[in-house]
């Protein structure tokens, strides 16, 4: 037996790999240290990673259908956000104005709907995203200019990565009150499985509360919302503080 598994192992070839000329563009040192560092410890290319550069091209594609009898199923107004954005804003207190903070936006898909229904009561106060992805971030951006091209101004787009430091800095930044002087609530959106795309995620949602107020309102969704695959059940649950 022993011998069996040591003729395996002794079977298994390496290869030396070098990346395109592209790769050290598109990735800084640092990620390129933490791409090593997964492949060598879990054989795995980080999937938060893979939304760089090219990576992002699916998710511009995915705008865009191609048979557009699909188009209905990728209505904004079909989200599961969009679908409770009563509710969620029932959980900020009737004066307060709400801010939106989206952790990792993608194409901003999951949360415009309930952008235009804060914007529709006059409630929201600003949307501030971060995402690692430049591409992402270009995509995110152009389709928040579309839907909502006279707000451009209440839209902030940073790149970083939320699992560190950066997030503090997307989170810390000024509060500033409401028309009427009221604290505004935050919304931290964490939508679309973008928990699932780390290695460790308890460790990150853990930073991700860790750095959140006591104020603040986590709206964590753990799937890609395409709206289509949704169980029944989602459509009939209450929110609860
Ligand atoms: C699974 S997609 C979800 C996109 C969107 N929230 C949705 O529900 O459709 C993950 C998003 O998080 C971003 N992302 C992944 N890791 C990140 C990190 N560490 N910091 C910032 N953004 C990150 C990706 O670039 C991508 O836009």
């Amino acid at each position: 037996m022993a011998g069996d598994l040591l003729s395996a192992v002794t079977c298994v070839q390496q290869h030396a790999v070098s990346p395109h000329e592209d790769f050290y563009c598109t990735y800084s040192a640092t990620q390129v240290d933490a791409i090593v560092d997964s492949l060598n410890h879990r054989a795995e290319f980080p999937y938060e990673l893979t939304y760089l550069g090219d990576g992002s091209e699916m998710w511009r594609a995915g705008e865009v259908p191609s048979n557009p009898e699909l188009a209905p199923m990728l209505s904004d107004f079909d989200t599961i956000l969009t679908c409770h954005a009563e509710q969620l804003l029932a959980l900020a207190p009737s004066s307060s104005p709400v801010r939106i903070v989206d952790l990792g936006p993608g194409t901003t898909r999951p949360v415009r709907g309930l952008i235009r229904h804060l914007l529709d009561r006059s409630r929201l106060t600003g949307y501030r995203a971060i995402d690692i992805s430049a591409e992402i971030l270009e995509l995110a951006s152009e389709n928040l200019r579309v839907d909502f091209p006279a707000h451009a101004e209440r839209f902030e787009l940073c790149r970083g990565d939320f699992t560190g430091p950066d997030l503090a800095r997307v989170l810390t930044a000024e509060r500033t009150p409401g028309h009427d002087g009221a604290d505004p609530v935050r919304f931290v959106v964490l939508a679309g499985g973008t928990l699932y795309n780390f290695a460790e995620p308890t460790q990150v949602l853990r930073h991700v509360c860790h750095v959140m107020s006591d104020h603040d309102v986590l709206l964590l969704t753990l799937r890609i919302d395409t709206g289509v695959d949704r169980p029944p059940f989602m459509d009939q649950v209450s929110v609860g503080g």
